[in-house]
């Protein structure tokens, strides 16, 4: 299967990323991850750092769908971090062509949510996922999650921001989204995370609790018995 990691502009995409891939790999899921941000944060990430769980190619293409999702082994969960749709919807458009699962990174603040929802400039995200039906075998976008990052614990933020995503924002009118009740804190060890060891445990609970989620909604295959 293919996850797209998706975000409007910088969003924490990176940092989850490569920690799902971190999470998805202890669980004992074959990964394989694919760079399609033209800066290269993540497969730097996998160069430089020994405990990074899986190879990551360089995939920064607009030609996604037709020259790096034809050489994918589809029995592994292939992980594509896309680089800001709002700089680079050629390459959005290509990986959404294709993907099974998107999962959204959003900060739950009001720019970031502004950006998702309504930019000043560029496509909304909510489109690009939208024509991708035209594209798609299954004439269906593919399912999209929200995933809120940066939530800091004690602040009534996150709670408000999934409330706007979920019910079409204020006046009900805009795009619904399904929020994922897995939410990233915001926390130095996850801020710290790109380039830098993937074994600690503030980087690994949330993402754990994440792949928890996503199995549980049935958007995971399942895993091969070892005995
Ligand atoms: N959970 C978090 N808590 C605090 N800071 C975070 C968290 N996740 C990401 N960041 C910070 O957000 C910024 C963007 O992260 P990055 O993963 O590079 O985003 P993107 O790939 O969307 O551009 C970085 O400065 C990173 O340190
Ligand atoms: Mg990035």
């Amino acid at each position: 299967m293919l996850i797209a990691s998706l975000k409007p502009r910088t969003m924490g995409g990176t940092t989850n990323t490569g920690l799902l891939a971190y999470a998805l790999a202890r669980a004992g899921h074959p990964v394989t991850c694919y760079d399609a941000d033209e800066s290269l944060q993540l497969a730097a990430w996998a160069r430089d750092v020994d405990d990074f769980p899986c190879k990551v190619y360089e995939a920064d293409t607009p030609a996604f769908a037709e020259t790096v999702y034809s050489t994918m082994d589809h029995s592994r969960i292939n992980l594509v971090d896309a680089g800001h749709a709002e700089n680079h919807p050629d390459i959005v458009d290509s990986v959404l062509e294709v993907a099974d699962l998107a999962i959204v990174t959003v900060s739950p603040t009001k720019p970031d949510y502004d950006r998702l929802t309504r930019p000043e400039r560029g496509t909304p995200l909510a489109k690009l996922i939208k024509r991708s039906a035209a594209l798609r075998d299954s004439g269906q976008p593919p399912t999209t999650v929200v995933l809120l990052n940066r939530c800091q614990a004690s602040s009534a933020s996150p709670a408000k921001y999934a409330e706007l995503l979920r019910s079409g924002g204020e006046t009900g009118a805009e795009p619904r989204w399904v929020v994922l009740t897995t939410r990233i804190p915001r926390r130095e060890g996850i801020a710290s995370a790109v380039g830098a060891l993937c074994d600690k445990p503030e980087r690994r609970a949330p993402y754990d609790t994440l792949v928890t989620e996503l199995a549980q909604m049935g958007h995971l295959p399942g895993l091969q018995s070892t005995s």
